[in-house]
């Protein structure tokens, strides 16, 4: 492999060492496996889709005080310091900051196919039987409830609320992870995430009846 790849590997792996569990190295590796099986239909420039996957979350601004530049910084700097071709890094740069669900929320100023391979990618991980463990996870992390019918989700969020809510776990399924399916961007993002949906809405309908004391 790509000794530039290779490199970005480890970096990512030490950096994540003891982070939060929907966020750390396995859910990179995940991406990253999404990501080349999507590129080999999708055909886009492999550097730039593997740097971002590996590289898309190496600092999360809702992990680092709302700051939303640290992440796309860390990544560049990372990357000059390997002397990586300066407009393969303003490539994996803008991914990184436009691709996230909350950047869609507000004005989207970048697109590529390279970011469309990388978001449907991550999207990919957000559903499913992991994106229900990876939800429950950092609702766990951040103390919130499982779910509480007094507090309704709230579908239409700016992106402001979005990053600033405290609901119960249950609503960011309605508040985001279920519209993941109808926002992927390629052939194959679209065929996986079909399946996984079907799967959390089963889920979902379980966990209410359960819930409601109906099973
Ligand atoms: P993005 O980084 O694309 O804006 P998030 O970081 O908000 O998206 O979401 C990444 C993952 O973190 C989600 O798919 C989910 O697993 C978890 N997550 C984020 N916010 C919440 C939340 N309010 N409740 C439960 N899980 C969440
Ligand atoms: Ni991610």
């Amino acid at each position: 492999m790509n000794l530039i790849i290779n490199d970005t590997i480890q970096f990512v792996k030490e950096t994540l060492a003891g982070a939060e569990a929907g966020h750390d190295w396995f859910h990179i590796e995940r991406v990253f496996h999404n990501a080349k099986a999507i590129n080999e239909t999708e055909q886009g420039n492999w550097l730039v889709v593997a740097l971002a996957a590996l590289l898309h979350d190496i600092a999360d601004a809702k992990f680092h005080n709302g700051d939303e530049e640290i992440g796309p910084k860390t990544a560049a700097d990372f990357l000059t310091m390997k002397g990586v071709d300066p407009d393969v890094i303003q490539h994996v740069r803008d991914i990184i900051s436009n691709m996230s669900y909350k950047s869609s929320l507000g004005e989207v100023t970048f697109r590529s196919k390279e970011m469309e391979i990388v978001q449907d990618a991550d999207r990919l991980d957000a559903i499913g039987a992991i994106g229900i463990a990876r939800a429950f996870t950092y609702g766990g992390y951040k103390n919130r409830a499982l779910y509480d019918p007094a507090i309704p989700p709230n579908l239409q969020m700016s992106k402001d609320e979005y990053k600033n809510t405290t609901a119960p776990t249950i609503n960011h399924f309605y508040e985001k992870l279920l519209k993941l399916k109808d926002l992927m961007n390629t052939g194959k993002g679209k065929a996986i995430a079909a399946q996984r949906h079907d799967f959390m809405e089963a889920y979902l309908e379980q966990f209410l009846q359960e819930a409601e004391g109906k099973r």
